[in-house]
């Protein structure tokens, strides 16, 4: 199962992510994840990396290249992954579509802008895993701490409205470019799900569909 999933910031991407990876026992390689990861180590690179990220523009399309590769050669990856948050730009939709990684599906989730600073507003993430709270919809057991390792939540730092504004203005810009290279070719299945509603009523939309593309193969 090899399987990508866009959607604006915030659309609830990592949210899904997490169900579907659990479910189909694959990966989540998601280049936000990494780059935050990136971040804590701290240094030079992780500095540089911040600045983009607090200005909600994009990381160079060489480095997120180089870094998807050498995530890909992971043993966890030879069943299959999901990548969330990649690609983002037409040069990384291209190279994927031709290199040897052949996509079965694409998750594109819909949701209007409004929803989305409300969501991200009230967002908080556990960093070493990707994993995505939010204190009104999907709240910890325990506030602030996550429910898994007991660690710390924190609020992102691009979780601020003017950041998010570029952010989202970003991907509008580079949506329909992307999307367009990918429905180009029938081999893959393209699934467009509304997804303001309900986080778990979304899941199981998502989870059937792709149970539909399991059993085409
Ligand atoms: P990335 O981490 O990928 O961020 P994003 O695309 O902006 O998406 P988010 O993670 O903000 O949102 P999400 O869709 O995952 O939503 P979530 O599930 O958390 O990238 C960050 C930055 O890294 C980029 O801006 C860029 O700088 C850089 N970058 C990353 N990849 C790159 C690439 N390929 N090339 C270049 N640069 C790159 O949900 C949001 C909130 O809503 C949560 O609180 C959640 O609990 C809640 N929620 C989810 N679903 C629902 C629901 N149905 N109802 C109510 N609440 C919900
Ligand atoms: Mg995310």
């Amino acid at each position: 199962m090899r399987l990508i999933i866009f959607g604006a910031p915030g659309s609830g991407k990592g949210t899904q992510a997490e169900f579907i990876c659990k479910e189909f026992g694959i990966p989540k390689v998601s280049t936000g994840d990494m780059l935050r990861l990136i971040i804590a180590e701290g240094g030079e690179l992780g500095a540089k990396i911040s600045d983009i990220l607090k200005k909600g523009e994009l990381v160079s399309d060489d480095m997120i290249i180089r870094m998807v590769e050498k995530r890909l050669q992971d043993n966890d990856c030879k069943k299959g992954f999901l990548f969330d948050g990649f690609p983002r730009t037409l040069l990384q939709a291209k190279g994927i579509l031709n290199s040897a990684v052949d996509i079965d599906a694409i998750i594109e989730l819909e949701v209007a802008d409004e929803i989305i600073l409300e969501r991200l507003s009230g967002r908080r993430v556990h960093i070493p895993s990707g994993r995505a709270y939010h204190v009104v919809y999907n709240p910890p057991k325990t506030s602030g701490i996550d429910d898994i390792t007991g660690e710390s939540l924190v609020h992102r730092e691009d979780d601020k409205e003017e950041t998010i504004r570029n952010r989202l203005r970003i991907y509008r810009d580079t949506i329909d470019a992307i999307r367009q290279v990918f429905t180009d070719t029938s081999k893959i299945k393209y699934l467009k799900i509304k997804a303001d509603g309900d986080l778990y009523e979304i899941a199981n939309t998502i989870s059937a569909h792709l149970k539909e593309v399991v059993h085409l193969d």
